[in-house]
């Protein structure tokens, strides 16, 4: 069965059972700016997991775009992908554990018709803070799982919260028995050598847990569950990894036939990289030296290098490009769409990047001349540390250069000063992520009805060609990019502010409705990214000043927005405003 197929197959399993069906958000979420990425089907719905009533109903489904980039430097090995597609299901305080994993069980063995014999279930043990989950135990006896491949485990198993701070629950985890022999008596699903994959994971919600380390419990009972596509390709391909399925194959086959020097790693790594940086562009990501920007940096130069491994002319990048989008299209139309704008950013860094190189080369050379000026015949592990960090220059390749120089360099010392950088990034990918679930407070939502004010006010005093470009917002103040061709006057300024102040002090209502999307704009609603929204979507409409399509939450009055305040307005790009604006509590 085809990754596509597979994906079929599971939104109409599950639309059969009364969900419906929802678009995938974009890997790059709007509205938070403290999220590098998209990295779980659940992310986009922590408000409605937390209790906002979400249009489309209590029974949701969905394929999600995520990328992971924790453990980039992973990739090429036989399992890390970057960029993965979960597909999920989920119960806003509709049903529970009962039917949740009936139809998990359902699926895997009608659907996809994987004997129960290859499945083994695990289930959370209890601890001090949630009792154990006899009630999955039972349900899995039940479906016909027999007993001695039900596995209790605890919290670093069977708990699943995004971070350190939201809701969350204790999982039970389905395995696939890939038939590989058992590494010991005692190989369990917990165990990683290989036997068992690890296939589904059912989250059942119904804890926040705040920042404190204190659980409490959620009005509602959720259930939040994740299928990554790939592996599952993979597994009921009967194949070793992702890259031998119809998804890598052919950029795959096509790597092989172009390259000079064999490498099964470097094709890997040019496959996933290529693949996960088209859709990071698709989605609107671009390359920069911070935060999401640098991510897809990586992931381009990452695979420049290899493709310079294999020996590959970068001038194949474009076809390259092609044959990917040609294979991938039917799972990503957008990337279609996008074609030519995914590979002009492509080829862009890629020259950017062979300048590093040169210009890399060149720092090298001098730091070389230095060492053996001074009689050393090793170039010390900073200087390759600094070429790397600084120009960009690639370990690997400095060891090449210094191997044909007949110099050494200081390896041990690069990855040591390496793991501190690599630490100190880990831990401010997992920071943004943590950070981005848990902005969901009083002032962000104060914040995002602000945003509203800002929009319909900036539409006023400037006209009707503002359109919302970008939106982000921290609990410090929002940011809002909109389509304008110059600066805005300080007059104008001035009049936007004012206009905002005033809606705050007439103490609006904020009142929501929900409707289909097409009667959403017939009513003069604004609001873009309209491949986000399913075909009922919120409304919101403050007094008769403004209306937007929008996810929400917001105030119920504006009156409790406090004073709003123009901090700064700049260019963004060409033809994009930038403006940032604080509240200020009176
Ligand atoms: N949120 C859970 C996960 O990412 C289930 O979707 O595994």
């Amino acid at each position: 069965m085809k990754a596509i197929d597979i994906r079929n197959k599971y939104l109409s399993f599950f639309e059969k059972h009364g969900h419906k069906i929802i678009p995938s958000a974009p890997l790059i979420p709007e509205n938070d700016p403290s999220v590098l990425f998209t990295t779980a089907g659940m992310q986009p719905l922590v408000p409605y997991l937390l209790g906002e009533k979400h249009p489309e109903g209590t029974r949701l489904t969905d394929y999600q775009k995520c990328l992971r980039t924790v453990d980039i430097d992973e990739v090429g090995d036989n399992r890390h992908l970057t960029y993965f597609e979960m597909l999920g299901n989920w119960s806003l305080g509709d049903y529970f554990k009962k039917e949740s994993i009936q139809m998990s069980f359902d699926f895997l063995t009608k659907e996809l018709q994987i004997p129960v014999e290859k499945l083994s279930v695990t289930c959370f043990k209890g601890d001090e803070n949630a009792p154990k989950d006899n009630v999955s135990y039972e349900y899995w006896k039940k479906v016909g799982i027999p007993e001695d491949r039900i596995y209790f485990y605890g919290k670093d198993d069977n708990w699943w919260i995004a971070g350190e701070e939201g809701p969350c629950g204790p999982d039970t985890e389905m395995f696939y028995d890939t038939g590989k022999p058992a590494c010991s008596a005692d190989c369990q699903p917990s165990c990683n050598c290989g036997k068992y994959v690890e296939i589904w994971n059912n989250v059942f919600m119904e804890y926040f847990k705040s920042k404190d380390g204190k659980y409490t419990k959620l009005e509602q009972k959720n259930v939040d569950t994740g299928l990554g596509l790939e592996r599952m390709t993979m597994l009921l391909q009967g194949k070793e990894t992702p890259y031998d399925t119809e998804i890598f194959a052919p950029i795959m086959n096509k790597l092989e036939e172009l390259q000079k020097v064999d490498s099964i790693k470097s094709r890997r790594i040019v496959s996933e990289h290529l693949r996960s940086s088209m859709m990071v562009i698709s989605d609107g990501g671009r390359p920069s030296n911070i935060d999401r920007g640098y991510v897809l940096r990586r992931l381009i130069r990452r695979m420049i290098r290899h493709l310079n491994k294999l020996q590959i002319d970068l001038n194949e990048l474009p076809n390259l490009i092609e044959l990917n989008i040609d294979n991938l299209k039917e799972m990503y139309p957008d990337l279609v769409t996008n074609k030519e704008i995914i590979k002009n950013v492509i080829i862009e860094e890629k020259d950017k990047f062979v300048k590093t190189l040169e210009h890399g080369e060149k720092e090298f050379y001098k730091e070389m001349e230095k060492a053996k000026s001074q009689g050393k015949d090793i170039i010390p592990g900073e200087v390759v540390f600094k070429l790397y960090d600084t120009y960009g220059f690639p370990p690997e390749v400095t060891k090449e250069l210094a191997e044909e120089n007949g110099i050494r360099i200081d390896l041990n010392k690069f990855d040591e000063l390496f793991k501190v950088h690599q630490e100190k990034s880990r831990q401010g990918a997992e920071q943004k992520f943590k950070g981005g679930l848990a902005e969901q407070n009083e002032i962000t939502t104060a914040y995002h009805t602000a945003t509203h004010l800002l929009h319909e006010a900036l539409r006023e005093v400037l006209g009707d060609h503002v359109r919302q470009n970008g939106s982000n917002i921290t609990s410090e103040r929002l940011r809002f990019d909109f389509t304008h061709p110059q600066k805005m006057t300080s007059e104008e300024i001035k009049q936007v502010e004012d206009l905002v102040n005033e809606k705050i002090k007439e103490d609006l209502n904020v009142t929501c409705e929900e409707m289909g999307y097409d009667d959403a704009k017939k009513s003069g609603a604004i609001g873009l990214f309209t491949n986000k929204y399913g075909d009922k979507v919120k409304v919101y409409t403050i007094g008769d000043f403004s209306k937007e399509i929008c996810g929400g939450p917001h105030v119920t009055h504006t009156g409790e927005l406090g004073k709003f305040k123009i901090i700064k307005e700049e260019a963004s790009s060409s033809g994009v405003r930038r403006i940032k604006a604080v509240l200020i509590k009176e």
